[in-house]
């Protein structure tokens, strides 16, 4: 049974056709990609299986349950979890306010009870603050901790997103851009903590992705849209070199490779993985990506 299982999703804006027929699965424990130009209808397919915009047609199960009629609060208590193209974070905030709000939505208590600090919630703040912490110090972020997130760059800000949407403890993440904005560097320290996530964690990641070097080191499979439709899914390695996909996205792009395996706790591979793969002792010390980065060639796919 998979994961999250979107069964022949199609909608419509007006006469628009931003999603036609998809159907896509993303297995337990697995980092599957979705790429594809602008306007492609990939956000729009987020906000199907997140339930922002009803769907036409189609179904969309999670964890065997069907989902389709239910409303995005009622997705993200199961644990559906999003990060936003544009930044959803609050402003005039700091990052560990940003995290702890995050957390106010299973915390039993509203949003305003929290921010006000009834003496009721006390005793909870402490904990969401310290289970914030623990996500800080994940994703490399303690020393941001007391920031105003008005003053951050914005590659802090695009991870301190991750970690407010990790707050939430999501078991599928879906992650809309998460490197948009950052430095390579920034982008290879980004694919070290979402195999971490999958690997320490058993997060389950759907990752909407520009950079294929990031994509194609972190992806156990990829779906690629065009116009609305499914143009082709495969291994990375297999999307990678499909002349149509070639044409249209990848622009020549250096080859990586699919390091991906299963998480440690779960002592079980996902079932598209490329069974056996050792990873590098380098990417097990965290401190190369996989892929060659030559000095001022951009890694961005040449439609951005
Ligand atoms: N709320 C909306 N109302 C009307 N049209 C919409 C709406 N949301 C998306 N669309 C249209 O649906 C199509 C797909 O948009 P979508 O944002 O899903 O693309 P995308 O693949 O995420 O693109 P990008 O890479 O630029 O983020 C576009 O033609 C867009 O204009
Ligand atoms: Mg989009």
């Amino acid at each position: 049974m998979p994961f999250l299982d979107v069964r022949s999703v199609t909608k419509q804006f007006g006469g628009i056709v931003a999603n036609a027929d998809i159907t896509l699965t993303v297995g337990e424990w697995e980092i599957v990609g979705l790429i594809g130009p602008n306007g492609a209808g990939k956000t729009t397919l987020f906000n199907c299986i997140t339930g922002v915009y009803p769907v036409n047609r189609g179904q969309i199960y999670f964890q065997g349950k069907n989902i389709t009629k239910l409303k995005t609060h009622e997705r993200a208590a199961l644990g559906i979890g999003r990060s936003f193209q544009n930044l959803g974070l609050v402003r005039g905030t700091t990052v560990l306010q940003n995290l702890v709000t995050a957390q106010h939505m299973t915390a039993g208590y509203s949003v305003i009870e929290g921010m006000v600090g009834a003496p009721s919630t006390f005793a909870v703040e402490k904990e969401l603050a310290y289970k914030a912490d623990g996500i800080l110090e994940f994703i490399g972020l303690s020393e941001f901790r007391d920031q105003v997130i008005d003053d951050l760059p914005y590659g802090v800000l695009k991870n301190v997103e991750l970690g407010a949407v990790l707050a939430t403890d999501p078991q599928l993440l879906l992650l809309d851009e998460p490197s948009s904005g950052l430095s390579p560097t920034e982008s290879d320290q980004l694919g070290d903590i979402l195999l971490r996530l999958r690997e320490e964690i058993g997060v389950t990641i759907l990752m909407i992705e520009h950079h294929v070097p990031l994509v194609v080191r972190v992806c156990d499979y990829i779906y690629v849209l065009n116009f609305g439709t499914l143009l082709t899914e495969g291994l990375p390695k297999a999307v990678q070199s499909h002349p149509e996909v070639i044409a249209a996205y990848l622009g020549g792009e250096p080859a990586g490779r699919n390091g991906a395996k299963a998480p440690k706790a779960a002592g079980k591979a996902p079932a598209r993985t490329a069974k056996g793969k050792a990873k590098t002792a380098a990417q097990t010390a965290g401190t190369t990506p996989d892929y060659e980065s030559p000095e001022g060639q951009s890694q961005y796919v040449p439609y951005e």
